[in-house]
């Protein structure tokens, strides 16, 4: 993330526009970020190199989600399996975040978005962690995306943290075991005040959620593609929005339900003919 601000370009803006005016945009995008070791074998480089190019995108991604509208942009950076990768690579890609976070905080700040983190943050290292709770303090009260970085996280994990703090909830007197309900249960995750994710993206191909937001995907929209973290630009992001588009939320109820008027309306014209997905 060391390049200057790139400008959204006229061709871009109007992709933009397009996007907007053909569909809802999603409020909630979450990513599995995956590929970036096979991005950087297939070119004969080292895996760090993988994970830096990941970077850009994770740069560009951020920076198309807030023009577009996104409110909230979950990236899954590091997961608590990751901690078993082999030391090296452990310790470059925290150096890595270290670096990103202090080149590019202020660009966040500028461009009016929240950072804030979700994971077992004090497992991280200690400068990591100063600098994560550094940005998310300075970014708190920014009004446009929200960009949350899921590290040293896991769903399960989270859900276990959950249950283990309702349960002293309820040993303490402060909570009812008939008080327990999804919406209460929504409040003891790490996510309690983000709405639950309308669409997932997964580069790399991989049919798995990883243990990612397990509770939160209920319902969301899943897009994979076969395109590797690093090669994932905006041009891809709006493939995988334009697909979000065409697809039906019914929510465990029938189409007439969630688009009454369904057989009235004209077929959605497919206008992005020009953004090309991986
Ligand atoms: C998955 O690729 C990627 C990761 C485990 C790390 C993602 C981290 C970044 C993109 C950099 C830091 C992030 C931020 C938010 C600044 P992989 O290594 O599992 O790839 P492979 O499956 O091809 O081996």
């Amino acid at each position: 993330m060391t390049r200057g601000p790139r400008e959204a370009t006229g061709v871009d803006l109007r992709d933009q526009e397009r996007l907007r005016a053909a569909g809802e945009i999603p409020r909630h995008i979450a990513v599995i970020m995956d590929g970036n070791g096979r991005w950087a074998k297939e070119r004969g480089l080292p895996r760090i190199a993988g994970h830096r190019e990941g970077v850009e995108s994770v740069r560009d991604i951020v920076e198309a989600c807030g023009q577009l509208g996104v409110r909230y942009l979950t990236l899954y950076a590091f997961s608590t399996e990751n901690w078993k990768r082999p030391q090296d690579e452990v310790s470059l890609l925290m150096r890595l975040l270290l670096t990103a976070l202090r080149d590019e905080t202020d660009r966040l700040h500028n461009n009016n978005v929240r950072l804030r983190m979700i994971g077992d943050i004090d497992a991280l290292p200690s400068e990591v962690q100063s600098e994560l709770r550094e940005a998310a303090t300075r970014t708190a009260k920014n009004t446009g995306l929200t960009l949350t970085l899921a590290l040293s996280y896991s769903g399960r994990w989270e859900i276990t943290q959950a249950i283990r703090a309702i349960a002293h909830d309820v040993q303490a007197g402060r909570l009812k075991p008939e008080e327990i309900t999804e919406e209460s249960i929504s409040r003891y995750l790490t996510t309690e005040d983000i709405p639950d994710p309308d669409l997932l993206v997964r580069t790399s191909g991989e049919l798995r959620l990883s243990n990612f937001l397990l509770w939160q995907v209920a319902y969301t929209e899943l897009y994979i593609t076969p395109g590797y973290w690093p090669a994932f630009r905006r041009n891809a992001l709006y493939a995988a929005i334009d697909e979000y588009q065409r697809r039906e939320r019914r929510f465990g109820m029938v189409s007439e339900q969630v688009k009454p008027n369904s057989n009235e309306q004209p077929p959605r014209k497919r206008i992005l003919k020009s953004v090309a997905g991986p």
